[in-house]
């Protein structure tokens, strides 16, 4: 059970770089306490960490459930609540259908798995002990539009918002909302990592004639979080105008 008098706390996994780098300072000026979480960017997320008032960091790979089953325990000691979970985490595998392997195609599968798994445990923890809390999962347009060169990717992302849906529906009658934020083209290292003539190709079908920025992506996870009261079960695209939903 959350201790009311104690601040309210959001994890936000990947919380070291781009978009989860950006939820994490948008949700501390909301005053949260955050947890941030990271894998490798462990420099990174120190520097989140120097950069919000209040806040922690969590270590774990969430490819694997005992790291994450750990994660989620330690969580306990060190918040002893959580109001916020942002399941921000993910990987691109970026290559055509016929160049993939199976060892890729697998690695862009664990990235859902363990967004399930934690969700779940949070859920078990915290969650549903204090009947409150919101998830907040990071999916993204190509889930809707489909993507040439991103297969896994996209089907991983459409299962991410299907999650969503699904949760929402579960905890029907309980005040924990569920919602998936979809970003367009943002401005961080995944997209970077992009082959400049598709980057151009991408720029080209904006609407808004440019890039996001991951804060524009955290400001919805803001509004989520910490207002947004009658929304669950939704999917709020957030790409310039790239696709409308
Ligand atoms: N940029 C875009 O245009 C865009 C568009 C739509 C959706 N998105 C989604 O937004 C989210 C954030 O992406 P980003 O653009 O900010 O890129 P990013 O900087 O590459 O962030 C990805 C984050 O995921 C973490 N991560 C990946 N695999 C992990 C694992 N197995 N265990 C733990 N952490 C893991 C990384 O942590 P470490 O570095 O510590 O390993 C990193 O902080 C992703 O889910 C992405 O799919 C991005």
């Amino acid at each position: 059970m959350n201790n009311p008098e104690s601040k309210p706390v959001a994890i936000v996994t990947g919380g070291g770089t781009g978009i989860g780098a950006a939820c994490c300072k948008a949700l501390s000026a909301e005053g949260f306490r955050i947890g941030i979480h990271y894998r490798k960017s462990e420099a990174q997320a120190k520097d989140v960490l120097s950069q919000i008032e209040d806040g922690f960091l969590l270590k774990a790979d969430l490819a694997d459930v005992d790291e994450v089953e750990e994660m989620a325990k330690s969580i306990k000691g060190m918040a002893g609540r959580v109001d916020v979970l942002v399941n921000n985490a993910g990987i691109a595998v970026n290559s055509d259908i016929n160049s993939m392997k199976i060892g890729e195609f697998d690695s862009q599968r664990t990235t859902l798995r363990g967004a399930w798994y934690l969700t779940k445990r949070i859920l078990r923890l915290f969650m549903l002990r204090s009947n409150s809390g919101r998830i907040i999962d990071i999916s993204s347009v190509v889930g809707h539009t489909g993507n040439g060169g991103q297969i896994p990717y996209a089907m991983e992302k459409a299962a991410l918002d299907a999650f969503t849906k699904s949760l929402a529906k579960e905890l029907w009658g309980r005040n924990i909302l569920v919602n998936s934020v979809a970003p367009g083209f943002i401005d961080t290292a995944m997209t970077k990592s992009l082959p400049g003539d598709v980057q151009q190709k991408v720029l080209e079908n904006i609407p808004l004639g440019r890039m996001g920025r991951p804060e524009e992506v955290a400001d919805v996870v803001a509004f989520l979080a910490s207002r947004g009261t009658y929304i669950t079960g939704s999917v709020i695209h957030v790409n310039g105008g790239l696709y409308g939903g």
